[in-house]
């Protein structure tokens, strides 16, 4: 069965041609990475996606990927979800009144200005927020980036959904403990760092929102891959808790922990704390190199994991369907225009920061 839906779907491919693409997340199954046109990180698909001309944007990935395509597409590119259901718990771990009261009450605490910063992993309306109040959209592989043009600027940053994140990068930026309050959802300010007794002033304030499936990482699977294979390099994802993030050697977005793979020397091994297939094709890509990669635990996150080769090619029959003017199920992601356009605002502004523009 999964050999006849592999032709179809090139069949239906290759009759779109240039007019249809399938960016895929690093997460996602290794049938669909190999059937995707652009594979990346949150970071290198919301730029690449952002410069295509095709019709369709056959997204392979989680709600919140598909939904800043369509934030960043243009009025008559459509933008499809094979799995509407594939949502990422984190992105669900705040909503606008939350923000909104949230960043009232920091702005009240905090005597320099508060900037809104969403991680990319949270939806189109929170990324509004932020286009609303001046902030910006980060993702893994710019946090610091995006931190540093605000705090140059003598803001304070309300940093939301992933503590984790916020937390990791502040440690990477050698900010002081007093510097990073977590704000629960409660409202109630703590200190991230046992026996801190500073007062409430911050450079960042994190939401105390999480990724389940990278919060599991223990700093006991370091341990005993260290054990195991004197010599390894741990790279473990910046959604990690900060004691998993300082007993590794390094942080990095999907790419970035990628590149470092594919570009090590032969014979080096390495240890790899974020999402099981994505480690395992890795793996896979660098093993006749004599490299060797392991995973600290074998953790899947079940959302990334629900497109398979049949709701992809139920996607691109829509696509098909579409073209027709018979569409017949609800796959295309919009997003309103109100939100679309200070969402856009948002995004565009991160990009601005990495890019240097
Ligand atoms: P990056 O691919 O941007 O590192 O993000 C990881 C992730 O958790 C996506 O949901
Ligand atoms: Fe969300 Fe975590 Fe899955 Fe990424 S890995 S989509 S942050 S649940």
């Amino acid at each position: 069965m999964s050999d006849a839906q592999i032709e179809q779907i090139l069949r239906i491919k290759e009759a779109f041609g240039d007019r249809l693409i399938i960016p895929a997340h690093h997460y996602q199954k290794p049938e669909i990475v190999a059937l995707s046109d652009i594979i990346g990180d949150s970071y290198r698909l919301a730029v690449d996606v952002s410069r295509t001309d095709a019709d369709y944007i056959v997204f392979c990935g989680v709600k919140f990927m598909a939904e800043g395509a369509a934030v960043l597409a243009n009025e008559d590119q459509k933008v499809l979800l094979p799995r509407t259901d594939a949502i990422c718990p984190m992105a669900e771990m705040i909503d606008s009144d939350r923000a909104e009261k949230a960043f009232a009450i920091l702005s009240a605490v905090s005597d320099r200005p508060v900037v809104p910063i969403v991680y990319m992993n949270a939806h189109a309306d929170m990324k509004a927020f932020c286009g609303k109040y001046g902030g910006s959209v980060c993702t893994s592989s710019n946090a610091q980036k995006v931190l540093t043009h605000y705090f140059d600027r003598g803001y304070s940053v309300f940093f939301f959904p992933d503590q984790h994140l916020g937390i990791n990068t502040a440690k990477a930026m050698d900010l002081d403990e007093g510097d990073v309050r977590r704000l629960r959802r409660d409202y109630s300010l703590v200190p991230v760092y046992e026996g801190d007794t500073s007062d409430d002033q911050a450079l960042i304030y994190v939401w105390d929102g999480f990724c389940p499936v990278h919060q599991e990482f223990g700093t006991d699977q370091i341990e005993s891959l260290r054990a195991s294979y004197p010599g390894i390099h741990i790279v473990v994802h910046p959604e990690v808790e900060k004691a998993v993030a300082e007993a590794a050697d390094s942080t990095g977005s999907t790419q970035q922990i990628y590149n470092r793979v594919i570009e090590s020397p032969a014979g080096s091994v390495w240890g790899i704390g974020t999402e099981l297939h994505f480690v395992q094709r890795l793996a896979a890509e660098v093993a006749d190199r004599g490299v060797t990669v392991y995973p600290l635990a074998d953790r899947i996150c079940k959302n990334m994991d629900k497109t398979d080769l049949g709701s992809l090619l139920a996607a691109l029959q829509e696509a098909q369907a579409i073209e027709a003017g018979k569409p017949s199920s609800d796959l295309i992601v919009t997003v309103p225009a109100e939100v679309r356009e200070l969402a856009a605002a948002a995004l565009n502004k991160m990009i601005a920061i990495v890019e240097g523009a």
